[in-house]
């Protein structure tokens, strides 16, 4: 032990954590794979990453299962008997969807390392308990490792601390939008995207993943919504879809989202293939625009395809006065812009809303299975009440 660090000691500055369940640190003791921390992976309910790691040396599918569902110490327990009961030089596998993977080969290595991400996509606990050690260099020892070690120091640590990073970043793109938001007292309806957001993961969490789901948002303007959305989806472990994110006014490049790609199109009139797109999101943008945008909506979705949009309530006052007094505020420029996008809250929205003339104004377009709600929420100290619609081509 003398050569390795100890806990507590420094290096490069920063204080070490050695990462195992009976450490003083309960940021520590959660990260260890023995601690109860359940997860779903492949099918199965975990209690712990240890009772995956051993369950897979169980050729026999029912042993493997019930390892599956032990705590830390009862699956290492048993992991350990079927360890010692391999001979010398016996060539030695894992299994996992009937299949037998060499031990410690790259895909047995992969595959922990999916225990490990699983366990802490899913557990807010253990994702904050990584970041509480961010400041913090963590190491694994608990005696020395030999070549068949189940999960060497390497690979474990290499998880937690790419899984480290990825939530850093998640947490720097929650604080820019934060301070975006505190900038402009105005809501900036967040609390919109944020219900479209989910029932865009709800439906991409039920589709196969096995193929690119490919989004279109219509009126995307500064793709807000795209990197909310991306904030949740990684939270949930589901993969990203391809989005389009199109918008009248030409929008930014710059943008880090390498799965989105920008363009600048008029809903009126969309720059994009019929029957291509999957899901179609839009969040306040088909309600100020003529009929033709919804029907524009139709024809690029493809069969069975998605829309998932919000209507303002025009009926509530306040939000009318809003809409009135944006209006007035406009600069002869954004007049004219309006106009061109043929874009106006007084003009071709449907004003007087209400549940049955929404459902109308779908169904009219040739949608199906129609669901109009009224969503209310506070924002900012306002009331917003808005109309969440989804249906189907
Ligand atoms: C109220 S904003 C919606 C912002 C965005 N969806 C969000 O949630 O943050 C409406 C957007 O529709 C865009 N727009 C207006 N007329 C349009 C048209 N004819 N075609 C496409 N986009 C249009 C505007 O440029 C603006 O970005």
């Amino acid at each position: 032990m003398s050569e390795r660090f100890q806990e507590g000691d420094m290096h490069r500055g920063k204080e070490m954590v050695n990462i195992h369940s009976r450490s003083e640190n309960p940021d520590a003791r959660i990260l260890s794979n023995l601690t109860r921390t359940p997860f779903n992976y492949g099918g199965y309910n975990f209690q712990c990453v240890e009772a995956a790691l051993q369950g897979i040396k169980f050729e026999d599918k029912e042993r493997r299962e019930r390892v599956f569902k032990m705590s830390g110490r009862e699956a290492l327990a048993a992991g350990r008997e079927i360890t010692n009961s391999i001979k010398a030089g016996e060539k030695r596998f894992v299994y996992w969807n009937d299949r037998e993977i060499v031990y410690n080969s790259d895909e047995h290595r992969d595959l922990l390392k999916e225990f490990i991400k699983a366990k802490i996509r899913q557990n807010p606990d253990v994702q904050t308990a990584l970041l509480n050690l961010s400041d913090n260099f963590i190491y694994y020892y608990v005696g020395e490792e030999s070549e068949h070690t189940l999960l060497p120091e390497r690979i474990y640590m290499q998880t937690l601390i790419s899984e480290r990073e990825r939530l850093e970043y998640l947490k720097g793109l929650k604080e820019t939008f934060q301070e975006a938001y505190d900038e402009n007292k105005e809501p900036t309806y967040a609390i919109t995207r944020k219900s479209i957001v989910n029932k865009l993961t709800e439906e991409l969490r039920d589709r196969t993943q096995a193929k690119q789901v490919i989004v279109l948002d219509i009126g995307a303007n500064d793709q807000r919504l795209e990197q909310e959305l991306f904030v949740e989806l990684e939270k949930n472990a589901i993969s990203r879809p391809h989005v389009i994110a199109s918008d009248i006014i030409e929008m930014s490049a710059d943008n880090s989202l390498k799965e989105v790609s920008t363009i600048q199109t008029n809903a009126l009139d969309l720059a994009v293939l019929s029957e291509k797109v999957d899901i179609i999101i839009s969040n306040f943008t088909l309600n100020y625009l003529p009929k033709k945008a919804l029907e524009e909506s139709y024809r690029v979705l493809k069969n069975d395809g998605t829309i998932i949009c919000t209507f303002h309530d025009l009926k509530a006052l306040k939000e009318i006065e809003r809409e009135e007094l944006m209006e007035e505020a406009l600069n002869e420029e954004e007049k004219e812009d309006r106009e061109k996008f043929e874009f106006g809250y007084d003009r071709y929205s449907i004003n007087d809303n209400d549940i049955d003339k929404i459902k109308k104004y779908f169904e009219d377009v040739g949608f199906q299975d129609i669901v109009v709600e009224k969503k209310k929420g506070e924002e900012e100290g306002e009331i917003i009440s808005w109309f969440e619609i989804q249906a189907i081509k």
